[in-house]
This record gives C-alpha cells, sequence and structure tokens, in this order.
C-alpha cells in the first residue's frame, strides 16, 4: 500500500458518528473542548441528549460561540458541570448552578489544567489530513495540542471549510483516536465597529508607537481602530494572542512583514485565529502565519523576546490607584483573564516596549430599575466584587478619549492625578473629592 493509502484506510477506521462519540462520555469524568472557533460543534451541540443518561460530567470551554443547552439549560445540572476559562455572551447569562469560572492566565491555562487532572476525552476541529497523515487544528494552538497529548480520548470533528494552518496546530492521525465528520462554516466574529471615542484613543496610542515595533492587539472594539492607524507605519511585526481581521489587512498593505522581529522574524505569530472567513481563506496555507502553543506564545518571557514589543488590551474599569478589572461586572464574570495580564507583562519586559490599556470614560449602563445611566470607568474604588485581571503594579500606559498617561512607578498621589486627567470631565471633581475621602490625596 502506498502512503497515501495507509492514510486513507487509517482514516476510515477512525470514523464514528456523532452518538457513538457521545457513548464515550462516561460519568465522573471530563470533557475538554478546544477554544472558540475550534469548538466542536456537533459533538457539543449534541451533549444535550446525555442529559439524565451520565452524572457528574465537568465539560471545559473557552470563548464558546453557541449557547449550548449543556450549559445554558438548569435541568442539565446533575448530569452536567461547566468550566469556562473565558466566558462570552451565551454563558453571561447562564444558570450559576451548573456554570462556573476557571480563573487564569491564558498561557497557563492548559498547564495548570494538566496539573490538577488528566482530561478523559479532548473534543476540538481539524482539517482533514495529508498525505503523510499530517492534520491540522486549524484555528487554536492555545491549549489544544497538551490536550491532545494527555487526554485519553481524542475525538475531531474533521472539516474541509476549516483553514490548513501551520505551527504547533499540525499533529498525526495516530494521536487521534476518532474522526466525526462535518461541513459546518467555521464560527465568525463580526467585525466591530469603530468609533469616535475609538479614533481618539487610538490618536493617543499613536503617539507612541514608531516603524519596526512588535504587535499585541487584544479582544473588543478598540484595537480595530489601533489597527486602522497604523496604516501610516511601516515594518510591523506580529506576535499576538489572537489574529485578526486588521491585522490581515495591515498585512495585504504591505505595513506587517516582521522584517524588524527579533523572534521569529518575517512570521506573523499568534496562537489562535478569529474573524471572517476572509481571515480563514487568508491564513489558510499561508507560510506566514505561526499558530504556535499558548503556553509559549502568550509567555511573558517569549513575548519580551521581541524587541519593542507593544501590548494594546481594553479593560472595564481603573481603580484610581491603578487597579484593571477587564473580565467581570461587579461580581459577575464578563469574559476572562485571558491573555491580558500575560501580554502586558510580556511587553513591559521587552526592550523598547511599552503596555496600554484602553478604556471609554464612560459606559452606560441600566440601573437596578432598568433605566440607563452614565458612569465613569475610572473609579475611586473597583465595583464591590470585582476581579482585578491586571495588578496595579503591572499597568503602564492607560489611554481614555481623553488622552494616554503612563502610571508605571509612580506613586499613588501621582497616579490619582493622571487617572482623573483622562476621566470624563463631568466625573472629575467627584473623582477628585472621593481620592480626598479614600485618603490618597
Ligand atoms: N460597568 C458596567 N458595565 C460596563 C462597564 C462598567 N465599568 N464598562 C463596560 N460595560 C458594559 C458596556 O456598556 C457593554 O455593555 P453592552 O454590551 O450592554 O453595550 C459591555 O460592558 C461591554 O463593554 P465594551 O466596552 O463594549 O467591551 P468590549 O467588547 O470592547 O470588550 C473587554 C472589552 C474588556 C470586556 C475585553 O477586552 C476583555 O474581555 N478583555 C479581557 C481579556 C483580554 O484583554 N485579553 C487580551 C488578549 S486577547
Amino acid at each position: 500500500m502506498s502512503m497515501t493509502e495507509i492514510i486513507k484506510e487509517k482514516y476510515k477506521k477512525k470514523l464514528i458518528s456523532v452518538d457513538d462519540a457521545l457513548k464515550l462520555v462516561k460519568s465522573d469524568t471530563e470533557v475538554i473542548t478546544a477554544l472558540a472557533a475550534a469548538e466542536a460543534k456537533l459533538f457539543l451541540r449534541g451533549l444535550e441528549k446525555l442529559k439524565g443518561k451520565v452524572r457528574n460530567v465537568s465539560v471545559y470551554t473557552c470563548l464558546p460561540m453557541e449557547n449550548y443547552k449543556f450549559f445554558t439549560d438548569p435541568e442539565m445540572e446533575g448530569t452536567f458541570y461547566h468550566n469556562g476559562w473565558f466566558y462570552t455572551g451565551p454563558i453571561r447569562n447562564a444558570p450559576p448552578s451548573i456554570n462556573s469560572f476557571v480563573p487564569n492566565h491564558l498561557h497557563m491555562a492548559g498547564t495548570d489544567r494538566l496539573l490538577n487532572r488528566k482530561p478523559h476525552i479532548f473534543v476540538g476541529t481539524a482539517t482533514p489530513p495529508d498525505k503523510f497523515g499530517y492534520m491540522s487544528l486549524s484555528l487554536s494552538a492555545t491549549y489544544e495540542v497538551d490536550m491532545v497529548e494527555n487526554a485519553d480520548i481524542v475525538i475531531l470533528e474533521v472539516n474541509e471549510k476549516y483553514p490548513r494552518t501551520f505551527g504547533d496546530v499540525i499533529i498525526h492521525i495516530d494521536q487521534v483516536h476518532h474522526i466525526i465528520e462535518a461541513d459546518y462554516e467555521p464560527p465568525q466574529l463580526p467585525i466591530a465597529p469603530v468609533s469616535e471615542e475609538d479614533k481618539k484613543i487610538a490618536e493617543a496610542i499613536f503617539e507612541h508607537l514608531e516603524d519596526g515595533i512588535t504587535l499585541q492587539l487584544g479582544i473588543g472594539g478598540m484595537p480595530n481602530a489601533v489597527g486602522k492607524m497604523l496604516l501610516k507605519l511601516k515594518d510591523i511585526g506580529i506576535h499576538t494572542e489572537m489574529l485578526t481581521e486588521g491585522m490581515m489587512e495591515l498585512f495585504e498593505a504591505g505595513v506587517i512583514n516582521g522584517r524588524r522581529k527579533t523572534l521569529y522574524p518575517n512570521k506573523m505569530v499568534c496562537t489562535f485565529a478569529l474573524g471572517s472567513r476572509k481571515l480563514y481563506d487568508f491564513i489558510h496555507e499561508n507560510p506566514g502565519v505561526v499558530i504556535n502553543r499558548g503556553r509559549w506564545v502568550n509567555n511573558p518571557y517569549v513575548i519580551a523576546q521581541n524587541y519593542k514589543q507593544i501590548s494594546i488590551n481594553s479593560a472595564l474599569e481603573i481603580d484610581l490607584t491603578g487597579q484593571v478589572c477587564s473580565e467581570s461586572i461587579g461580581p459577575d464574570q464578563f469574559s476572562g483573564t485571558g491573555g491580558q495580564a500575560d501580554t502586558a507583562i510580556g511587553a513591559q519586559m521587552s526592550q523598547g516596549g511599552k503596555s496600554f490599556i484602553c478604556l471609554y470614560s464612560t459606559a452606560n449602563v441600566k440601573d437596578k430599575d432598568g433605566n440607563r445611566k452614565t458612569i465613569s470607568k475610572v473609579v475611586p474604588m473597583l465595583k464591590e466584587g470585582a476581579k482585578v485581571t491586571l495588578h496595579r503594579a503591572n499597568v503602564d500606559y492607560v489611554v481614555t478619549e481623553y488622552g494616554c498617561v503612563r502610571i508605571k512607578g509612580l506613586s499613588v498621589r501621582e497616579r490619582v492625578k493622571k487617572l482623573i486627567s483622562i476621566a470624563h470631565p463631568d466625573f472629575r471633581d467627584y473623582l477628585t473629592e472621593e481620592a480626598k475621602r479614600l485618603r490618597y490625596i
């Protein structure tokens, strides 16, 4: 038999139906799913069929893209308990009785998990094997490869619509126990519109950027605006957690070429990709894009090997001493720490590197009676129950539409003044009074 025939034979032997894959889920075990657009939709949708048939199954997700019943239906209690490394819309309103957040830094999500217990099942997505049997995990290597190497059972939904990407995403068919054939479109992230505030924030950051920087852009609307600003620069490199639409556009415009990068020059390095079909077509068989393990890409010591590494992330609120909350609204988990601390710290460890935390000066929120009101996002104290995503000792630049201040190394007294100077003018007097009451100034 030729190599191709051997691989085809292996592939056929591993094929199973979704229902047969679901039979592998046993009581008191753990199922880990791939991140975001790499999640295994058929298997995850099918889990609801197991309601009452198995007990106490823990399912781990990160950035899930759908309202899966196993975590939204309260009747799943007893069958499934869902643990999330990064929450998205569907989980925010899901019942707490079956949902729990796993505090983590993204670069350790996989390794921390494996320190606790080995997963029983890992389920993800992949491209069909090539003639040598190599398959690509396609859209994420954040923790997926670590799980493939450690799970008792590896199940992959093989889908020709997924881009065949390179880097640590490449595994061999021999590492896979079962294959489900799938043909759905990979989930897409709509491009967030750029607001006037975003443009002002991007302009304030732009003053601190220069040719030859290496860039990480976070999740949310603001980073898109920054991406557009960068059209004025040249020789930009990418070392980022998430590869985005904006980065593709900058590559196409000739701005990103990675020529001056000190780590992996000429390559765009990331640990997952999330965007439109156009982005997925761009990364398909693109040797300029390397998708490596999250525990390498997001390790601050690795990030720091890039000179002039720039990290740009968003936040929900910041207190007057510099504590940043980017993942919860009060006690309610909104998203996750993700790679915010990883990338902010890594950038500051890099020679010539800088970290930017961006936020609008205000948010328009509903109060407990359902009425809308405008609140300041620069606050005397974080909301009761809010989680600190970035420790105040790790905060470098802070940016709102009122400007950009650097608070790294400053005393609380100095920070209070700088942060009030970029708060919305309507709240500055109140913030000053509160700073006095709290004995900061
Ligand atoms: N209090 C109450 N609600 C607030 C708020 C505050 N201080 N600040 C924002 N909100 C509300 C907004 O009004 C908005 O509500 P809506 O959806 O009803 O309009 C919602 O929270 C989201 O705010 P927005 O500013 O639009 O968020 P975003 O989509 O730009 O995302 C983060 C911002 C901070 C949530 C996101 O960047 C994140 O999760 N970061 C942590 C992880 C990270 O940075 N990773 C980096 C590597 S990829």
